[in-house]
């Protein structure tokens, strides 16, 4: 699968240390010496955790070859086509790529393809084979504390999804300030880390998402997101990351769940799920 679409001639100081996934290339120079005519940053269409039949019989593999390999693809080559116009946006993290040109509710043309490149990359760590049942004890004590219960828990995450009007993405997040868990869902391609949101995983409700195994059935889509589907294992890793590291990395789909436990700054308030 093709995965990165760059060429990099020569490294330019970009404005965030930890951007792996991004490269830059200025064409008509190869060392630096010719005058520099336009400036583009490319992101690459990142690769599921899993083999494309490998959420299999839930989600077939013509689903995601259709969901990932065309309608993710086409997010991400129409947003390195828009970047490849202008030089003002570049350089960013994805994070702060969406953040930028959401630009505080005034849309810039490339936000669309860029909070949905973000959301895609998430909602594919989002599942795993053999995924769905219970989340594991620390993250089920924290799901007990913020909603009562699993029952209570996964009632709300269903109803939320399926009265979501339009196209759109349902989340479990992380509310920074009050530190504790809720379900939110969001329009099109609006995604909660605008409001400061942490997510933890999501669920894409576009129609692209379901239509080929489940037709319009909405209600058997999530439930199987549910039952077979959901990795608790990611949530669980970003939750116990969310506890020792900064905030503003703990979710990042571009980041190994396993480098952030590096970091340094706490969030503190999630007592219950340290040491589990
Ligand atoms: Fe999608």
């Amino acid at each position: 699968m093709a995965c990165h679409l760059l060429v990099t001639d020569f490294a330019i100081p970009l404005k965030s240390p930890n951007l792996s996934h991004l490269r830059l290339q200025r064409k008509g120079s190869s060392n630096g010496s010719q005058k520099v005519s336009t400036t583009v940053a490319y992101y690459g269409l990142k690769t599921p955790p899993y083999n494309l039949d490998g959420l299999e019989p839930y989600m077939s593999k013509r689903a995601l070859e259709v969901h990932w390999g065309v309608h993710h693809r086409g997010f991400v080559e129409d947003l390195n086509k828009q970047l490849g116009k202008s030089d003002i946006l570049y350089g960013y993290t994805m994070d702060e790529l969406v953040k930028a040109t959401y630009n505080n509710g005034n849309p810039l043309p490339e936000f669309n393809n860029a909070a949905e490149v973000w959301n895609h990359d998430f909602f594919w760590e989002s599942m795993q084979p053999g995924g769905g049942d219970m989340p594991k004890l620390g993250l089920l004590e924290q799901i007990e504390k913020d909603f009562g219960s699993f029952t209570n828990f996964r009632e709300k995450f269903v109803e939320t999804a399926l009265s979501l009007f339009g196209s759109g993405w349902v989340w479990l997040v992380l509310k920074r300030q009050e530190k504790r868990l809720a379900v939110v869902k969001t329009s099109n391609s609006i995604n909660p880390i605008l409001w400061d949101d942490i997510p933890i995983l999501n669920l894409d409700m576009w129609e692209h998402a379901y239509y080929l195994d489940y037709r319009n059935d909405k209600a058997k889509y999530v439930s199987t997101f549910m039952n077979y589907l959901v990795s608790w294992n990611a949530a669980m890793d970003l939750l116990k990351a969310c506890k020792v590291t900064t905030a503003h990395v703990c979710r990042a789909p571009y980041v190994g769940v396993s480098n952030l436990i590096s970091a340094s700054l706490n969030v503190t308030g999630l007592e219950s799920i340290i040491g589990k």
